[in-house]
């Protein structure tokens, strides 16, 4: 009779509580959260940890291979748990968020109609089939919420088929930092009989999303906008699309059987479906450690002590003469830590420049690849402050875990010094 010989795997060892600092470089300001976050401690030393274990996923009998194949299958299991999953959802790595909803446009059913506003990252405007509708910026959250209902009664009237709709929003946006209402556009979602989908890219770093809580059926995320470097992100969401649709990446992994001929094939379900090749190890444990260091955290806290710097940034800024800010939303609109701004009469890439070279101060300049909503606020931006001289790109600050006073003070003294 064969024997089956399975060596002794050391459990695993117990999830510690890790801490929630970041690292960086003493002297260096660094105020470019939202284009990617410093490395967190907890990922650096989940990383470390497992670095002397680093060996294949799902491919190997041995003792290494076994741990890694764990530790990966368990930090799906964290990221799922730590935005919500569902039983029925999948969670699926992929390199960031544009990955993910390049992933989700391929698993749509066809004659799927994808709703977006025009205020989302290219990320969440390009992937989309032909045919999407695009709402117009809306000048408040009320706003977003009564276009949606009207351009999916639109959308519905006079088809008695339902074709699939998908709606996709962002949580927070990338050039103003203000929150969109995803719970109640989810909702009226929902009471079109529509799917919805939320960018959590910027919204993930600053506040906790969980897609059950929302009433959304899909999330995207970025690891390296969530303080874990190393290319993982996540397409999270309803396991039926994504595993009807063809595999977004063809090869080893994403299939269970291949016959000999070229037809032969059938497809994964699940998450390995989608993710063909061998995975990113390193990324979802790093994900998943800072996903673990969030849910311990006291996240009121965190949010209070980012909202402080946040106002002061914004006061700071409101008190410079030649500082204008963008936004899309009221002043006193929900936001996150980031803010975009002009100062006028400068160019925004030589400031950006200045600042670097002149303060060690690091922020982002230009269009923040979302060009239709830019190019609106800086539109907005003129008229409101009656400024003839505004620039063409915007300077963008984004705070986060780590962000002092002290960073923000600098920011607005090296901007009142700007000749
Ligand atoms: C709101 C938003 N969505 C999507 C993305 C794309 O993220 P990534 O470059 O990690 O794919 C970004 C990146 O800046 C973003 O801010």
């Amino acid at each position: 009779m064969p024997v089956t010989l399975v060596s002794p795997l050391p459990p695993l060892p117990a999830r510690t509580a890790r801490p929630l600092d970041v690292l960086g470089v003493p002297g260096q300001v660094n105020l470019d959260h939202a284009a990617s976050a410093p490395c967190a401690r907890a990922a650096a030393d989940a990383v470390a940890e497992l670095l002397p274990w680093y060996a294949s996923v799902h491919r190997g009998a041995g003792a290494l291979s076994r741990r890694c194949t764990l530790e990966y299958e368990r930090a799906r299991q964290t990221v799922g748990d730590f935005f919500g999953a569902r039983a029925g959802d999948h969670v699926v790595f992929t390199r960031n968020t544009t990955d993910a909803l390049n992933l989700l446009a391929r698993a749509l059913p066809p004659g799927t109609t994808v709703v977006t506003f025009a205020g989302e990252h290219h990320a969440n405007l390009l992937p989309w089939p032909r045919g999407s509708v695009r709402l117009p910026v809306p000048a408040a959250a009320g706003e977003a919420v009564r276009a949606l209902d009207a351009a999916l009664t639109e959308l519905r009237r006079g088809t008695r088929a339902d074709p699939p709709v998908l709606v996709a929003v962002t949580g927070a946006s990338n050039v103003t930092g203000e929150r969109w209402p995803v719970a109640e556009l989810a909702l009226v979602a929902r009471r079109h009989g529509a799917r919805i989908a939320v960018d959590a890219a910027q919204l993930a770093p600053h506040a906790p999303v969980d897609v059950a809580a929302l009433g959304v059926d899909y999330l995207a995320a970025s690891g390296h906008k969530l303080y874990a470097p190393f290319g993982a992100g996540v397409l999270l969401g309803r396991g039926d699309w994504l595993d009807a649709a063809p595999p977004y990446l063809a090869g080893g992994g994403a299939t269970s059987h291949v016959g000999a001929a070229t037809h032969e094939v059938r497809w994964a379900t699940g998450p390995a479906r989608h993710e063909g090749g061998t995975p990113n190890l390193l990324g979802a444990v790093a994900l998943a450690a800072v996903c673990a260091a969030l849910a311990d955290a006291d996240r009121a806290e965190l949010h209070a002590h980012e909202q402080a710097l946040l106002a002061r940034l914004r006061d700071g800024l409101a008190a410079l003469p030649h500082a204008v800010e963008l936004r899309t939303f009221g002043p006193d609109a929900p936001r996150v830590g980031i803010v975009s701004f002009v100062v006028a009469g400068r160019d925004s890439a030589e400031v950006a420049a200045e600042l670097a070279a002149r303060h060690d101060i690091g922020v982002r300049d230009g269009l923040f690849c979302a060009h239709p909503l830019a190019r609106r606020l800086l539109a907005e931006a003129a008229a409101r402050s009656g400024r003839a001289d505004l620039p063409p790109t915007a300077l963008r600050a984004s705070l986060g875990l780590g962000s002092t006073t002290d960073d923000v003070d600098r920011l607005l003294a090296a901007l009142a010094e700007l000749p």
